[in-house]
């Protein structure tokens, strides 16, 4: 094993999955939907398969695709990119944030993130030999503190990378955030990165404001999406990355010897996707909300304090007064004790002692499953009765 990888453990999700397993538990843990995409996404794949679109898609991805992404951007977001050489097409938002660090860090550079963070990030900064400066941000409000994250900036800061609305605490960054963090990155000539992947789970009237939009944004700007968490399809693996083309043409020449291109039929079964009209997105956030609201009362009813969630599918818990020790230890007696699965914080933290008062649940999860969970939850934390009966002398 090489140095690069030694130190890297499987990932938390993997470890929790096969507890999971073990304990047969109610999984609220990995972030993938257990019910099926909707239909007419299932019925374009197959056309896609019968008809001429199963040989190698050109590198930069099918034009198709990168068409459709280029009008979405225009049509919700007024961005205007261009599909020849101003988006990428990429195996999932995960490889087009490796691609990002392999095309635009030298062994030094340094990128700013808000921790806690989704799990993919440290490690791809580091394959590329960059290094992190992560700014904490803290429950319940996850505000950001720009004097501290003004401290991060050195000569060596090359990007800063954000996640809005942000795996694991359900934040969606506000306008006025994002003016802060725009002006730091155009005070610092960083480049901004974003992982937009969660863009249409939002709730409670939040609106997704994509940073590039901001002024003098756009062309400092790479916006990073995907297919997955939209459209339920989390094992087809489409992505993209939109930005200037000179930051296009970094990235395509690390995923070229990455992957060189990704399934074909599945980009041009995305292009038909991508072009649904707003209703679908409407139901889908709806549809969420009212998984979060039940899970919601569900933890509160146990006595948990729950952190508000503005968008994704994920919740946080803050467990300091659980009484069962911190996140891994809580977690462990959830799985083996009460049957659910959770996922401990600690590993989004760049420190973990930061994490190990708070525990992510998620709630992609069909109705009857959610429900076994609730009972669950609600037998594991009944406070036992107190024997009444004969009285100790
Ligand atoms: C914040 C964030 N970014 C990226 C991904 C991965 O996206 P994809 O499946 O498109 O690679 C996930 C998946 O959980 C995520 O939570």
């Amino acid at each position: 094993m090489a140095h690069r990888v030694a130190a890297m453990q499987p990932t938390i999700f993997t470890a929790m999955t096969e507890l999971a397993l073990k304990h047969q538990a109610v999984n609220l843990g990995q972030g993938f939907p257990d019910f099926d995409p909707p239909d007419f996404i299932r019925e374009a794949a197959i056309e896609a398969v019968r008809g001429p679109y199963n040989q190698y898609a050109p590198g930069v991805g099918q034009l198709p695709l990168r068409q459709a992404i280029a009008t979405r951007m225009k049509n919700r977001y007024a961005l205007s990119y261009k599909p020849q050489d101003e988006i990428l097409i990429t195996v999932g938002a995960t490889e087009a944030l490796a691609a990002t660090m392999m095309g635009l860090l030298d062994p030094g550079d340094e990128v700013i993130l808000f921790d806690p963070c989704f799990d993919s990030y440290r490690p791809a900064i580091e394959f590329a030999g960059g290094r992190t400066r992560s700014s904490v941000l803290r429950p319940p409000h996850w505000q950001i503190d720009p004097a501290a994250l003004e401290a991060l900036v050195s000569p060596r800061t090359r990007l800063l990378l954000l996640n809005s609305p942000q795996n694991p605490i359900g934040k969606v960054y506000s306008r006025a955030e994002l003016e802060r963090i725009a002006a730091l990155c155009i005070r610092h000539d960083l480049i901004a990165v974003t992982d937009e992947v969660y863009e249409a789970i939002l709730f409670d009237d939040q609106q997704h404001i994509p940073l590039a939009s901001l002024p003098g944004m756009q062309e400092r700007t790479l916006t990073i999406s995907s297919l997955a968490k939209t459209f339920s399809v989390t094992g087809w693996k489409v992505g993209w990355a939109a930005g200037p083309a000179e930051l296009i043409e970094a990235l395509l020449r690390a995923k070229q010897f990455i992957t060189f291109c990704g399934a074909a039929p599945l980009q041009i079964a995305g292009a038909e996707a991508l072009g649904i009209g707003d209703e679908f997105y409407t139901e889908l956030a709806d549809d969420y909300r009212q998984r979060r609201d039940f899970l919601v009362e569900v933890l509160k009813d146990c006595a948990l304090n729950v952190l508000p969630s503005q968008g994704t599918y994920y919740l946080m818990v803050d467990i300091s007064t659980a009484g069962r020790g911190d996140d891994v230890e809580f977690c462990r007696w959830l799985v083996e004790e009460v049957g659910v699965a959770a996922i401990p914080a600690s590993p989004f933290y760049t420190n973990p002692v930061e994490g190990k008062n708070l525990v992510r649940f998620t709630f992609c999860k069909s109705w009857p499953v959610l429900e076994e969970a609730a009972q669950r939850l609600k037998q594991g934390f009944a406070v036992p009765e107190i024997n009444s009966g004969t009285p100790i002398n």
